[in-house]
């Protein structure tokens, strides 16, 4: 393989894209945001990173909490508007049903199959264009048809909307091609260890 530099830039090929949603002025706003990431398994802590300007900022900063819902592929359209238009200019209150869950101020889509609640943790982290948050997993909530038995979960099920920024391009979840912690036992060097 014959590499050649192309510049500074993220250089990630894919991310889920999520829905971040807060209450503004008492009606629930989304953004779609591909900056987002786990960042501890146990307690669950997540991060978001948004422009500090964005309306759904302004609520999650008023209340210190959030929801991340995942979209699926035939939300593609609503997604996209989504981030084309701010709350500032235009009410995006009427176009997902919503639900609350034990946290207020931190409003959920009924047509995304994974959603969950967010509580903001720490101080809010300033970058010269965004503004990373920190915050501990209040309550997920899934759609019960993803759910198999020992607590499985069939991600295609959820048919999760992915977001390739180097070719600005959203798209869906290909084939499994290995698991987690088991497909590199395979590897030659695991046997001679
Ligand atoms: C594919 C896509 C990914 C985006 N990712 C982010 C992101 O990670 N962080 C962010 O602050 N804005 C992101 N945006 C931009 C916001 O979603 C957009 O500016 C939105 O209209 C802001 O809405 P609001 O002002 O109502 O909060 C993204 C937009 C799109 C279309």
């Amino acid at each position: 393989m014959r590499k050649i530099p192309v510049g500074a830039f993220i250089p990630l090929p894919v991310a889920p894209i999520v829905l971040v949603g807060a209450m503004v002025d008492g009606k629930p706003n989304f953004l779609p945001a591909a900056f987002v990431s786990g960042v501890n398994v146990d307690p669950p802590i997540v991060c978001i990173s948004l422009n500090k300007h964005h309306h759904t900022y302004r609520g999650i900063r008023e209340h210190g909490v959030f929801s991340i819902n995942i979209p699926r592929t035939g939300q593609v359209v609503p997604t996209d508007w989504c981030g084309m238009h701010s709350g500032k200019d235009t009410d995006k209150s009427g176009i997902f049903a919503t639900f609350s869950g034990t946290l207020e101020n931190a409003p959920m889509i009924v047509d995304c199959p994974i959603t969950c609640t967010c509580r903001c943790i720490g101080e809010h982290r300033e970058f010269a264009m965004d503004t990373v948050v920190f915050a501990s997993v209040e309550e997920v909530h899934m759609d019960e048809n993803l759910l198999g038995p020992d607590r499985t979960i069939d991600c295609m099920k959820a048919d999760p909307l992915l977001f390739c920024g180097l070719e600005n391009t959203y798209r869906s979840l290909g084939s499994v091609v290995g698991q987690g912690w088991k497909s590199g036992a395979d590897h030659h060097l695991c046997n001679q260890l």
